[in-house]
């Protein structure tokens, strides 16, 4: 039966995985892919739970196809209306003409806005709404901000099954697997989890507080997301991520170090310090060109740890571009809760130190630099090697 897997006696998955694109919302790199996740629960009633991308609409009305074997569709429940899960509705619509469209007031608002015609087809639904589809009964819960302000959920109260839109996704092509427990999570998808959390939902920490909250309340067996593997094993430990993320709080005491250097003595710098901290029994240190690598990697990275060296080469007498960039989605990620730790160089005039200063303490929350700092002239030296001795133990002694 093609692509389709069975996710329950009567629900399938019916979505699709995506390898070809090189950008998530044309800016992340996916070089995992990306699975577009789409539910067929048959019932009583037909119901779709959310489509796919258009770049994977045949595929995925192939597998409606399969999956109806003949029965027509009653029900299309939309949970999200961007456009990776929502554009394929429109074919969905013109193929099952007698097919109804459940959702909010705003989804249907941004329906409209897309050109998708619904008019007498729609459901309007709203926060605690239930809707009985045979055997399963589902309620509707709102989660405004996780990721757009029309976001909902659905619960089905009937098998604890929780369509989580984009709540509990990852980046990553399911290649036919789709249940976590059929993947070795924590070793080959979380960084991949992280990276989608921390730059697609990342800003909406207090939003996502609120969902985990409504989502304690019921007795939820598994979580289908839009993105990624289906959960129904050991849910706590990804609830626990959830919550860690979007409290800003920090996975692992350890040193993320991210370097801006031109000619290699920044970075000589950078992997001074990171030597020191191995030295003194802190190995749980990663290093990172800003130059190298995509800000998105850098952004998760800053999230998983409990702190953070920038070390930049001052350029046009600023920040280095691409660390000012680096630090700039920090702030409209709303990322807070952590201690910096500074090194800064320049050849004629060194004002990386203190920009980057002024930018953490003005424009990040809750986030606060240590006093030592190294300033390097050109390249590191003998005067220098106190300096990096005093930012390592600094480092260590703040970690206590
Ligand atoms: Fe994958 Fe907010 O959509």
């Amino acid at each position: 039966m093609g692509c389709v897997r069975k996710v329950t006696e009567d629900l399938y998955w019916v979505g699709v995985n995506d390898k070809r694109l090189h950008l998530f919302e044309n800016i992340h790199p996916i070089p995992r892919g990306v699975s577009y996740n789409s539910y067929l629960l048959m019932d009583e009633k037909t119901v779709l739970f959310d489509t796919v991308d258009w770049s994977g609409c045949r595929e995925f009305l192939k597998n409606i196809e399969e999956v109806l074997n003949g029965a027509d569709l009653d029900y299309l429940v939309v949970n999200h209306m961007e456009p990776d899960h929502a554009s394929s509705m429109e074919e969905v619509l013109i193929r099952y003409p007698n097919c109804k469209v459940i959702s909010n007031e705003k989804a249907f608002m941004f329906m409209h806005q897309f050109g998708f015609v619904v008019e007498g087809r729609k459901e309007i639904v709203k926060e605690g709404d239930t809707k009985c589809f045979g055997k399963h009964t589902v309620t509707f819960v709102a989660a405004p901000m996780v990721h757009w302000p029309e976001a909902m959920v659905t619960f089905d109260t009937t098998n604890g099954v929780l369509f989580s839109a984009d709540a509990f996704g990852s980046f990553g092509s399911l290649d036919g697997k789709l249940f976590n427990d059929e993947v070795d999570f924590d070793r080959d998808w979380i960084d991949d989890a992280r990276r989608y959390f921390t730059n697609i939902v990342g800003k909406y920490g207090p939003f996502v507080q609120l969902l985990l909250k409504k989502a304690a309340t019921v007795p939820i067996q598994m979580f289908c997301p839009l993105h990624g593997p289906v959960w129904r094993t050991d849910l706590g430990y990804f609830i626990d991520k959830h919550d860690k993320w979007s409290r800003y709080e920090p996975e692992e005491k350890g040193v993320l170090i991210v370097y801006a250097s031109m000619y290699g003595n920044t970075e000589a710098a950078a992997q001074q310090l990171a030597s020191r901290l191995c030295e003194k029994g802190m190995t749980n240190v990663s290093v990172y060109d800003v130059s190298k690598t995509h800000v998105s990697y850098l952004v998760a990275e800053a999230f998983k740890y409990s702190h953070i060296v920038l070390a930049s080469v001052t350029y046009n007498l600023n920040i280095y571009p691409l660390m000012y960039d680096f630090l700039h989605h920090l702030k409209i990620l709303n990322f807070q809760k952590r201690t910096f730790g500074l090194i800064e160089n320049g050849t004629w005039a060194i004002k990386s130190g203190s920009l980057m200063k002024k930018f953490i303490n003005e424009e990040l929350k809750e986030c606060k630099v240590l006093g030592s700092q190294v300033s390097v002239n050109s390249s590191a030296g003998e005067s220098n090697a106190p300096e990096f001795e005093t930012l390592a133990d600094a480092l260590i002694e703040s970690m206590k």
